[in-house]
């Protein structure tokens, strides 16, 4: 399937997906979240695919937000629709992907752009980004998750003061405060993650999405994540990956997983 607003390029097992309205600074306007969608459901179904990178395509922004201009006009009811579409289509699907998805964070990460990232399994950031929040100051609140996972991932009180002062924070502070894992200079940040999801590309791609859902659980309303760690766990002893990787260990060999 071929894309307007972003590219999609896979070496082996990996998928690189990318953003591509530099000119927008990467904004997220309607048909960018719907080729998303395609693109990730797509990547979601090789079964050949076991890690994908996100990232923003220039020098200057991983995304800079939802795109201000399809939404400055409209009413209550268009607005609830744009969040809701947005969290099923693309926010609540990435976070809930079995196939791993890192953020590579090549500049600023604003508004939806920040939510995108923290829909992702983990971030990585290069050292010139900025990330921040900067709804309220357009007189709105984040809309794309940002008011619930940015606590998770930063606690309440950082949260708090970053939706509240819509400012923008650096790498380092981002490092400093958990929101993302590594910082590395804008050079080094797509080998940096490829190194990671190398790693990743190693291990069970069955056991790694049975890890998502179980720590994914833990922040479902009215779900014990305990009993689906418990069932997930389970489960992974029917599978032939658990059989590949016990049998390797015992045999001081390492695993070749399918
Ligand atoms: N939606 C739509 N267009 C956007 C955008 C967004 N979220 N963010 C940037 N752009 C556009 C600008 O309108 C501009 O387009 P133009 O050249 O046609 O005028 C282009 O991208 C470049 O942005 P510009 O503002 O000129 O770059 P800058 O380096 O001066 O500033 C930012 C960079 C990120 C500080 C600034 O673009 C910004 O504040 N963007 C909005 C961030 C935001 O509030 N996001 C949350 C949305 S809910």
């Amino acid at each position: 399937m071929s894309f307007t607003n972003i590219k999609v390029q896979t070496k082996d097992s990996l998928a690189q997906v990318t953003i591509n309205r530099p000119k927008k600074l990467n904004a997220l306007n309607k048909e960018t979240i719907k080729e998303l969608n395609i693109a990730f459901e797509e990547l979601e179904e090789d079964e050949k695919i076991r890690a994908i990178i996100l990232t923003g395509s220039g020098e200057k922004a991983f995304v800079a937000g939802a795109d201000i201009s399809e939404f400055a006009d409209f009413s209550v009811e268009e607005g609830t629709r744009l969040s809701k579409i947005g969290h099923d289509t693309l926010f609540d699907y990435v976070e809930n992907l079995s196939t791993p998805v890192i953020a590579a964070i090549n500049g600023f990460a604003l508004g939806g752009g920040l939510e995108l990232a923290m829909s992702c399994h983990f971030r990585i950031a290069s050292d010139n980004a900025r990330m921040g929040l900067p709804e309220v100051s357009l007189g709105v609140i984040p809309g794309y998750g940002g008011t619930q996972r940015l606590p998770q991932l930063v606690g309440k009180g950082k949260a708090m003061e970053m939706i509240m002062t819509a400012g923008m924070i650096t790498a380092a502070d981002a490092k400093e405060c958990g929101l993302v894992n590594h910082v590395t200079t804008q050079d080094e940040l797509l080998p940096f993650a490829e190194n990671i999801a190398n790693k990743i590309m190693k291990n069970s791609k069955l056991a790694i999405s049975a890890a998502i859902r179980a720590v994914n659980a833990s922040y479902e309303d009215g779900v014990n994540g305990f009993s689906i760690e418990i069932e997930e766990f389970g489960e992974c002893f029917g599978t032939e990956d658990f059989i590949e990787g016990t049998t390797a260990f015992i045999n001081k060999r390492k695993p070749k997983f399918k």
